[in-house]
Order: structure tokens, then C-alpha cells, then sequence
């Protein structure tokens, strides 16, 4: 059976990042095929993980999207994929392109390609923009077999979540279903972790900051394991928590 896990938050409150290590590690420690969404077409992901790639070994998701059916081989095409490491795919918008750049796809269209996507993979994680109207994540939010929910430990989180939650309450959003984490996204956080809980539901695990995973994001390698004993003792005992 396939697991869809969606990955939401306040903006710029480690997503991106926490999605992918995510994978990495489902990938590692269980032997799993897993499939990572990039929702976002507003800032596409795809350019930002693989810098390093040229140009031509990036596809778009937007391409399958933009099918009348949905089409399996078509998904598949569309996968960007790492050197040596099988059963492990990416999916996501590239460089220039935003919401008009393919036709406008549906909640429905949406259902159909995570249907597709459960049907390869064993997990299929999705890394949502904080706003939900884009469809990719409005349908990871309300669908997927788990939500996890972060944001860091600053005033702009908790502006954030104070000010966009109370817009997804309705029941569909399953806003009290969601596993709330913290991520320090960085050194000289003025907020104490603390003192952000407080301001949170249900906080059930905090991802330490990690010099070499800024770095890793930096150097275009984020998908491979980092060189961090304390990040990933802590990791792994999240991903035991979440999955
Ligand atoms: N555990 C961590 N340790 C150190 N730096 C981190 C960690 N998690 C995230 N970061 C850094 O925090 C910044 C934001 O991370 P990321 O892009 O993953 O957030 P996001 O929620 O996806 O942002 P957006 O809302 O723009 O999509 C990046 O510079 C990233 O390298
Ligand atoms: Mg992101």
C-alpha cells in the first residue's frame, strides 16, 4: 500500500528542504521507491534541488498536467531522476515557467496523477506551498494519508499561521489531523523554540539547524545524505515518528 505524505507550513519555514530529506531517508531506510512533488509554480523547486543539471535533464510536471487524461507514461517521462539511485524520482515545475505557462488542471486532474504516482511508488511526498491556491497542495492538504504541518521559530511563522489557518477550517482541511514540527531554519533564530510552541497546537518534534544541510541546499545536493551525525541521529528519529 502507498503512502502519500504532504508537507505544509508558514513560508520559507524549512518545506522544501524537509520534504526532501524526507525521501532520502524513507528511501535509505526502508528500500522503498518514493516519488517527490515540487508543487510550487510560482518559484519552481526543480532549478533550486538540481542546479547542477543541465537545462535539458529537467522536465516539467506541468507537461503531464496538461494531458485531457492523465497518462502514466507520460508521469513517468516527466521524472527527473539521481545517477545511480533507482526508485528514487522527482516531479516539479522548472526555470520560467508559472501558471500560465500550461492550461489550468483541476482538483480532479490533480487526484488522478497521485493515483498514478501511488500506483509506482511506495511513497509519494509532496511539498506544498504555504498557500493553497495552488491545487497541487489544496489537494495534498485535504487527501493525503498524512499532513505534516511546520514552521520555524520566528514571528513571521506564527503571523503566518495565525493569519492563514482560520482560513482552512473547514473540516476538509483537517486541520487537527495534521503532525505540527518546528524546523530552525537558522543559527540566530531571536525566537526561543519555547516560546514559538507556545504559540502552536500540538508540537511533536523539533528539526535541529544544520550548517551542512543549508550548505547541502547551496551546493545542489540537498537529495543526498548529509555529513551530520547529530541532524541525522535527530532525523531519523523523526521520520520513525512521522512515517
Ligand atoms: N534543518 C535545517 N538546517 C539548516 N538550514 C535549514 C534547515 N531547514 C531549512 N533550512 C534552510 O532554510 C531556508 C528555507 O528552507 P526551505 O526552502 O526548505 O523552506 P520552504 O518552507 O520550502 O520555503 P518556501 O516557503 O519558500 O517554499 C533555506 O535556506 C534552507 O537551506
Ligand atoms: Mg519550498
Amino acid at each position: 500500500m502507498s503512502k502519500v505524505i504532504a508537507i505544509w507550513g508558514a513560508p520559507n519555514s524549512g518545506k522544501t528542504t524537509f520534504a526532501t530529506k524526507l525521501a532520502r531517508s524513507i528511501y535509505d531506510e526502508y528500500q522503498a521507491t518514493v516519488v517527490v512533488v515540487y508543487a510550487d509554480n510560482e518559484t519552481p523547486t526543480l532549478p533550486i534541488i538540481f542546479p547542477n543539471y543541465k537545462k535539458d535533464d529537467l522536465c516539467s510536471v506541468g507537461v503531464a498536467l496538461a494531458k485531457t487524461d492523465i497518462d502514466r507514461h507520460e508521469v513517468v517521462k516527466q521524472m527527473v531522476t539521481i545517477k545511480d539511485k533507482q526508485n528514487f524520482a522527482f516531479l516539479g515545475f522548472i526555470d520560467g515557467e508559472n501558471k500560465y505557462t500550461y492550461p489550468t488542471f483541476d482538483a480532479t486532474k490533480v487526484r488522478s496523477l497521485y493515483s498514478v504516482l501511488s500506483s509506482l511508488a511506495d511513497y509519494v511526498i509532496i511539498d506544498c506551498t504555504s498557500s493553497l491556491k495552488n491545487p497541487l497542495s489544496k489537494v495534498a492538504v485535504r487527501e493525503a494519508d498524512e499532513v505534516i504541518r511546520l514552521s520555524a521559530p520566528t514571528l513571521k511563522s506564527v503571523s503566518y499561521l495565525a493569519s492563514q489557518l482560520p482560513l482552512y477550517i473547514d473540516p476538509m482541511f483537517r486541520l487537527e489531523e495534521h503532525i505540527e514540527g518546528i524546523c530552525v531554519t537558522d543559527e540566530d533564530l531571536y525566537m526561543p523554540i519555547e516560546e514559538a510552541k507556545s504559540h502552536l497546537h500540538d508540537v511533536r518534534f523539533t528539526i535541529p539547524y544544520s550548517q551542512a544541510v543549508k550548505q547541502q541546499m547551496l551546493d545542489g545536493n540537498l537529495y543526498e545524505v548529509v555529513n551530520d551525525k547529530k541532524f541525522n541521529d535527530k532525523f531519523k528519529a523523526i521520520v520513525e515518528k512521522v512515517v
